[in-house]
């Protein structure tokens, strides 16, 4: 195998800036250092802040927190850019494909000729899953559904390739990243074929990864099955569009749980677990759920205000982003990509897309939406897409996990390597009880 790159690390430089902390309670001051990294805010460090000043800080839900250095992905949200290791998503998606995809997001840079033709070859070689973990999907309910067998199958890969578990092994590491990245579509095609009742197919080495991933979604063993090229780009298109995306929960998931020392398979397992709320992964499927509970045109404005009334839960699946304030550049690359889907297939009247359609022109005029900066995310665009295709919802997350799954191996590589790497372990605002006597049952009201 060619050499593959191997990454740099640049250092955070502080530049003697710093920020006071003031604690007016006793007129106390403290300097923390202002890091700069190559683009992105400035970041205050209070690694010490505790040790020096017996403060926690107090972020829930992060939005204020940077919780590691990293040279993989860069978004600003404001301005509505996503890049890996400094390319852009538009560029990427136009030109490259999923497998120098991975690769940039493993080793740093793009492959040369050779390199892309040494890891695609072992990705190809390393599709199919061990025979007894067919056993293993036969203990689900058909009607399980596809992100449970999902957590389940990965998370049991650790007992089926545990000879690539140790992680100080940089070969180990390796092999367990590639091991993952080329079982992935198998395992979600195998959890797609069992929920319809059909057979497992096995990968075909002569297919590229998108194209393998149709062919064993798709075909029966009783006919022949093309894949057609289009459908093959469109798909590569979402796995490029869903490869990796920052500090996210999943692939916060992933690191915390790997900063244990646990093994790359269980950290992806778990990983599969945070992306299936609605809230992070699950949203694609909620989607196409709430398109069809609108059911016409008509209707959106009813939905329009159910979204805007804080006494009710509901919201506009696909809108708003923790991140982005502005469009998500993947959703724009995927609106383009949903047309062309939908006319190669013919699909002229998609009562879904329109609504679709209508629902987004609606909601990035109407002033709550335009106020609160909520426009549609990548999972507006990617169920319709899929569902074009052929999937059916419950896949889509599964879908989404199979992509990602580059970009939380590519982070949990990163956080491994990193020499002063500390177990994920946040603090907390207590509010709860202070110390009180046990009171015995028979003297308990
Ligand atoms: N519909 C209606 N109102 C919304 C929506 C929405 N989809 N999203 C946010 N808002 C409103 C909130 O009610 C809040 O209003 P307020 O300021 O009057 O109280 C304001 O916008 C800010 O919302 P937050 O919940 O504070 O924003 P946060 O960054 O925490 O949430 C999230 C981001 C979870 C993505 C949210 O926008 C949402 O639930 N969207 C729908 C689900 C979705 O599409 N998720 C996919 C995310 S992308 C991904 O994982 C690939």
């Amino acid at each position: 195998m060619s050499k593959t790159h191997t990454e740099k690390n640049p250092s955070k430089r502080a530049d003697g800036e710093y920020v006071t902390l003031i604690d007016h309670s006793s007129d106390k001051q403290y300097n923390l250092s202002v890091l700069h990294g190559t683009e992105g805010p400035k970041v205050i460090d209070i690694q010490s802040l505790y040790k020096d000043t017996g403060f926690f800080t107090y972020d829930p839900g992060y939005t204020s927190t940077g919780s590691c250095d990293s040279t993989i992905t860069f978004i600003d949200g404001e301005k509505g850019i996503l890049r890996h290791r400094g390319y852009s998503i538009e560029n990427l998606a136009e030109h490259s494909d999923y497998m120098e995809v991975c690769y940039l997001l493993l080793y740093g840079e793009l492959p040369n000729a050779e390199q892309k033709s040494d890891f695609v070859h072992e990705i190809t070689y390393h599709t199919m899953v061990h025979e007894q973990l067919l056993g293993f999907y036969r203990g689900f309910r058909r009607d399980a559904h596809p992100m449970a067998i999902m957590a389940g199958v990965v998370g049991a890969l650790s007992a089926f390739y545990h000879e690539n578990t140790d992680i100080n092994d940089p070969e180990q590491r390796r092999m367990a990243t590639h091991q993952l990245i080329a079982k992935m579509p198998t395992i979600a095609a195998m959890a797609y074929k069992y929920s319809l009742g059909q057979p497992f197919v096995y990968p075909r080495n002569d297919l590229d990864y998108a194209e393998n991933f149709l062919h064993m979604a798709f075909s029966v063993p009783c006919e022949d099955y093309q894949v057609n090229p289009v459908l093959g780009r469109a798909m590569d298109r979402i796995f490029i569009l869903h490869a990796d995306h920052e500090q996210n929960a999943s692939t916060s998931t992933v690191r915390i749980a790997g900063s244990s020392g646990a093994n790359p398979f269980a950290c992806i397992a778990a990983g599969i677990a945070s992306l299936w709320g609605p809230a992070h992964g699950g949203a694609n499927e909620a989607v196409l759920n709430m398109l069809g509970e609108i059911g016409s045109k008509d209707r959106i404005p009813e939905f329009i205000n159910r979204a805007k009334d804080k006494n009710d839960p509901f919201r506009l699946m696909g809108f708003g982003h923790r991140v982005y304030k502005n469009y998500d550049p993947r959703a724009a690359v995927l609106r383009e990509s949903s047309h062309q889907v939908l006319s190669e297939l013919g699909i002229k009247d998609e009562p879904l897309l329109d609504i679709a359609i209508e629902l987004e022109k609606i909601a990035l005029e109407d002033d709550y939406f335009v106020e609160r900066k909520l426009f549609p995310n990548v999972d507006f665009y990617s169920g319709i897409t899929l569902r074009a295709m052929g999937f059916p919802t419950s896949m889509y997350t599964a879908l989404f996990a199979l992509a990602r799954t580059a970009g939380w191996i590519a982070q949990w590589k990163e956080m491994i390597k990193e020499p002063h790497q500390k177990i994920g372990r946040p603090r907390q605002l207590y509010l709860g009880s202070q110390e009180r006597p046990y009171v015995l049952l028979n003297k308990r009201g």
